[in-house]
């Protein structure tokens, strides 16, 4: 497994790779990995020739008050758990080498980021969608893999890859969770021991929304109150939103009669915005 921190050397390697007809599968993360994280190496390695994670903190979707300086770092721990999963190349590169001086180009939608994660982090998509689109060209992945737990993020690539003609297919995979039913994220790693043990809350506040679905419960607003009563239970958490959406706009739906989307953000102590959903179909 190879280590590059330079467009250039990813562009030659991958260069090299296409003179041999070889298949190429990109997994994007902000490094810190977790099983999630190795639940999109572990299909992409399945299903391409070549893997390449990148592992880049991008300064782009991150507000000014939210935690771009805390967000953990250890690009040698990330090696290790991909060179064991097969990986071939990590691409890590430095903020000067994604975004040298005079940087002003982005790429942006007008759908979409608005509601959910959109209402309280309004530059963060925007900020996604450049980082994913230079990744993409420069790895020119034949497939691209991204967690199901960013509902809204997954939404907002494939549209941007509809929507731009790109080449590349993208993979939405199932969230992995913890055996309590905690969704895994790199920023469980900002829990207190007291935050993680009421984290589940969230999981199985959602489990009780699904379950008034299937019940054939279709007034959201009735659901979202349910969800919420549930996390506020619990006294260390506090509620960005709750939302039920229609999967395809991801406009808010009063009643439930098409595929929906399921979404919530819930702040725990001081440090922690953590997000779950489920889908749908109705
Ligand atoms: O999901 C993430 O970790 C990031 O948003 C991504 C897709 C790697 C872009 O920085």
């Amino acid at each position: 497994m190879k280590i590059l921190k330079t467009v250039k050397e990813v562009k030659d390697e991958v260069k090299a790779w296409r003179k041999e007809g070889l298949s190429v599968g990109l997994v994007p993360t902000m490094g810190w990995l977790h099983e999630g994280h190795l639940s999109l190496i572990k299909n992409a390695r399945e299903n391409n020739d070549r893997v390449v994670v990148s592992d880049f903190v991008n300064p782009l979707q991150f507000g000014p008050n939210e935690d771009y300086d805390n967000y953990p770092r250890d690009l040698d721990r990330d090696a290790g758990l991909c060179e064991k999963a097969g990986v071939d190349v990590i691409f890590a590169p430095g903020i000067e080498e994604m975004y040298p001086e005079g940087f002003c180009s982005y790429v942006d939608m007008n759908g979409l980021t608005g509601g959910l994660c959109g209402k309280t982090r309004p530059i963060h998509f925007r900020g996604v969608q450049t980082v994913v689109n230079k990744l993409f060209n420069i790895v020119t992945p034949d497939n691209a893999y991204f967690g199901e737990k960013d509902a809204q993020q997954l939404a907002v690539i494939k549209r941007m890859v509809l929507d731009l003609n790109m080449n590349v297919k993208i993979n939405g995979c199932p969230i992995i969770r913890e055996e309590d039913g905690l969704a895994k994220s790199s920023r469980n790693s900002y829990l207190s021991p007291e935050e993680r043990k009421a984290a589940p809350i969230i999981n199985k506040a959602m489990t009780k929304g699904r379950e008034m679905i299937k019940n054939g419960e279709r007034d959201a607003k009735k659901v979202i109150d349910a969800i919420s009563e549930i996390i506020l239970s619990v006294g260390i958490t506090k509620i960005d939103y709750v939302s039920i959406v229609d999967s395809l706009t991801l406009e808010p739906v009063e009643k439930i009669e098409k595929d929906i989307l399921c979404a919530c953000a819930v702040y725990m102590g001081n440090s922690a915005r953590l997000i779950d959903n489920f889908s749908l179909e109705i």
